[in-house]
């Protein structure tokens, strides 16, 4: 019987069949148990002579069964590995990668600017409220250029009674500067502000860059010099054309506007798409001027001791120009296409 079970167990083709064999053998009704069985009716002296017989037979075929088995699982291992094996030289399925869009391009690229020129970056809220953003550049509640702003405000006042809006350009960060900080101050405030407006270049949010500088000594050579440098060194160019206008902001005096030209000295375009220009050749940039003294006592410092100059650039407008999109409002599209297209790798 031993050696009968041995030779199958052996010749045994697979997991089933040793299974099959097991139950055959050791099972309840198995032939080696029922042996055992026979043990209990025979005589001591019988059962001397039999019991290791029988038990060293269900032991070696225990045996063998688990040598057998434990071979299956090896082969089936090993079969395993060759037909699983990882092709580490096959390339990566790629990954859909995202772009950094063109106006946060320009804010690094500002950031970058002006952190050569010795400014740092200061934020505010774009929930704003009405002092902020209105009262404390001299506005106040009836000033007519507050109508010039198209102001997203909400419908109720917050805890303190102020009215809460939307904010229409970064400067009420120069009062938070101002408020928080003190003099001397050299900082530039990136940020979305809003304005209920929309065109080929207005869409009821974009971006601005608020610089303030406030020191003992400024005046609007520095302010020149600095817009100059910043606008060359942003363009990449020394023959960008640059039209500064007087003007009137409520916080700054005297003020001053400044365009850049599409074109330059010799009418050759250097600047935006190849569509047709808007407007006649200049885009309106920015808007700046000397800090009014009204501005720098609402802000809690001394106008006799501290003086200096501020601006707001489009940041979006600067990004048109320098990278030659013709439409404002594909910027907040979202359309993948024109992400692809316009995106820079990060
Ligand atoms: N806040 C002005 C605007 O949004 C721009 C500006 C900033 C003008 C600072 C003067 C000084 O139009």
């Amino acid at each position: 019987l031993q050696s009968g079970a041995l030779s199958r167990i052996e010749e045994a083709s697979d997991a089933d069949a040793l299974e099959a064999l097991r139950i055959e053998y050791l099972g309840k009704q198995g032939s080696i148990s029922a042996l055992m069985k026979t043990l209990g009716k025979m005589s001591p002296e019988e059962r001397q002579e039999q019991a290791p017989k029988i038990q060293g037979a269900r032991t070696a075929v225990a045996d063998a069964i688990a040598a057998r088995k434990a071979q299956f699982e090896a082969e089936e291992l090993e079969s395993k590995l060759a037909s699983e094996r990882l092709d580490l030289t096959l390339p990566a399925p790629q990954a859909p990668r995202g772009s950094v869009h063109p106006v946060s391009q320009v804010m690094d690229e500002l950031a970058e600017i002006f952190a050569d020129l010795g400014f740092s970056v200061a934020t505010g809220p774009e929930i704003e409220d009405d002092w902020h953003n209105f009262t404390a550049l001299n506005m106040a509640e009836t000033h007519p250029a507050r109508a010039m702003h198209d102001t997203f405000y909400f419908p109720d006042r917050d805890a303190d009674g102020n009215r809460m809006l939307l904010r229409t350009h970064t400067s009420p960060v120069q009062i938070r500067s101002m408020v928080a900080n003190g003099a001397p101050i050299r900082i530039i405030a990136p940020g979305r502000v809003y304005r209920s407006d929309s065109d080929a270049t207005h869409t009821p949010m974009f971006h601005q860059i608020e610089g303030l500088v406030i020191d003992r000594d400024i005046n609007l050579g520095h302010l020149k010099w600095t817009l100059e440098t910043f606008l060359k060194a942003f363009f990449e160019r020394d023959d960008i054309v640059l039209r500064l206008r007087p003007s009137y902001f409520p916080f700054t005096e005297p003020s001053v506007e400044v365009d850049v030209g599409w074109k330059d000295v010799n009418g050759r375009r250097v600047l935006g798409g190849d569509g047709d220009a808007p407007g006649h050749g200049w885009m309106e940039l920015l808007g700046s001027g000397m800090v009014n003294r009204r501005v720098i006592e609402f802000a809690g410092l001394d106008p006799d001791e501290w003086q200096g100059f501020a601006f707001g650039v489009g940041v979006d407008r600067l990004a048109m120009l320098k990278y030659g999109m013709d439409d404002l409002r594909a910027f907040f599209d979202g359309d993948q296409r024109w992400l692809d297209h316009y995106g820079f790798s990060p």
